[in-house]
């Protein structure tokens, strides 16, 4: 299996996000082993991921979504992907609505906290909303304790629908899902 790509370059006024393709190992497998950013993504084992495992979770992934790397100038800085909803206890709670989710990371440390994840998210969201059939789009499972997605999404206008508790001996006490509308005014 390969990365399923395509075509679609979004603009920010300080982020580009352009298609993720198979020339972007190197990045995504120096990105996926920082311990730091691990803590912040992964459940409770923060284990670092080979190339065959970031391969098989991209390749996976992309076969649903819009995969981006997300760039400052001619930095690469991130990746993100905007795509279906695939978690059911979203879903139910919505029928008849079109249901999207995004995920991001930024992992070049320097450019963390400086806005750029607010900007990569209102570039995603936009797109769902202007270019696809979104009704809505959410953040999911966001740790208690990850305060700069939780207002990175907030910043962007996303709103907490979810408080979902977590089992005991977890890193999270709690996971929120944060959630924008398409405005129909
Ligand atoms: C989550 C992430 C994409 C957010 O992007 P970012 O560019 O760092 O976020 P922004 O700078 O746009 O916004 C972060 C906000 O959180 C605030 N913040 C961050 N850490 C904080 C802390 N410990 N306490 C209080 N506020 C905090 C920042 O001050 C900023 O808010 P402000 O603009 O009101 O001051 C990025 O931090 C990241 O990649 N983290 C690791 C991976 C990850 O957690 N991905 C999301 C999984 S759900």
């Amino acid at each position: 299996m390969r990365l399923r790509t395509h075509d679609v370059t979004l603009i920010g006024e300080r982020v580009t996000l352009r298609p993720l393709t198979e020339g972007d190992w190197d990045l995504l497998l120096a990105w996926n082993g920082d311990r730091e950013l691990l803590y912040f993504l992964e459940g409770d084992d923060d284990v670092a991921y080979d190339l065959a495992q970031v391969q098989q979770i991209y390749r996976g992934v992309s076969m649903h979504a819009f995969c981006f790397v997300a760039s400052v100038g001619r930095i690469p800085i991130g990746e993100c992907w905007m795509q279906e909803m695939n978690l059911a206890r979203i879903s139910r709670g919505y029928p008849r609505m079109d249901c999207r989710r995004i995920d991001l990371m930024i992992g070049e440390r320097g450019h963390r906290r400086r806005d750029l994840g607010t900007e990569m998210i209102r570039l995603l969201t936009s797109f769902a909303f202007e270019r696809t059939r979104a009704d809505t789009v959410f953040g999911c499972d966001i740790a208690d304790f990850n305060i700069a997605s939780l207002r990175a999404f907030q910043k962007a206008g996303f709103a907490a629908t979810a408080k979902i508790e977590q089992p005991p001996g977890r890193k999270a006490r709690f996971c929120w899902d944060l959630m924008i509308e398409r405005n129909r005014g």
